[in-house]
């Protein structure tokens, strides 16, 4: 619960939810800025949480979370790219972020996640 408050109380402009018709929430981004960089780096978005309702999967409710986050990200703050982790065994994800979204590989963590699963880190340029 203190992972998500922390999110919404401090970039609330950077998450958003998507709901159906009767107002119920059918997916959500949860995103923030990682502006406590060292000298080798800009502050720059991150990508935390993204996830749709199995139903109402690949209707492009996923991407249009994402851009609308990263598009608060580069407005509010300046991020100059936006960051993100992502197992390597989730191939929707994979291709949201990749083929869709335009993120590239930067690097592999292995041994991320808790369970010993590894993680691709994912970035996207704000800049145009
Ligand atoms: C990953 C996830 C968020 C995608 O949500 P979505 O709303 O279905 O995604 P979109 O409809 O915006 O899809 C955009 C593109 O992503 C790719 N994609 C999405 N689901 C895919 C799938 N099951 N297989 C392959 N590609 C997929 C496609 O390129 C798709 O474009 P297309 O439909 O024109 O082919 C959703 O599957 C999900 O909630 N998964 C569980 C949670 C999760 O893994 N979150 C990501 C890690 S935090």
């Amino acid at each position: 619960m203190r992972y998500y408050l922390e999110h919404l109380t401090t970039w609330p402009s950077l998450s958003y939810v998507a709901e159906d018709s009767k107002g119920r929430i059918v997916g959500y981004v949860l995103a923030k800025m990682v502006q406590d960089v060292g000298p080798d780096d800009e502050p720059h978005g991150h990508l935390s949480s993204v996830s749709v309702l199995r139903s109402y999967r690949r209707l492009g409710l996923a991407k249009k979370l994402v851009i609308q986050s990263q598009e608060a990200m580069a407005a509010v703050y300046k991020a100059s790219y936006v960051a993100l982790h992502v197992r390597t065994s989730n191939r929707p994800a994979l291709s949201l972020y990749r083929d869709t979204l335009g993120f590239s590989l930067h690097v592999l963590k292995r041994k991320h996640y808790a369970d010993g699963e590894d993680a691709y880190a994912m970035r996207l340029s704000l800049e145009h």
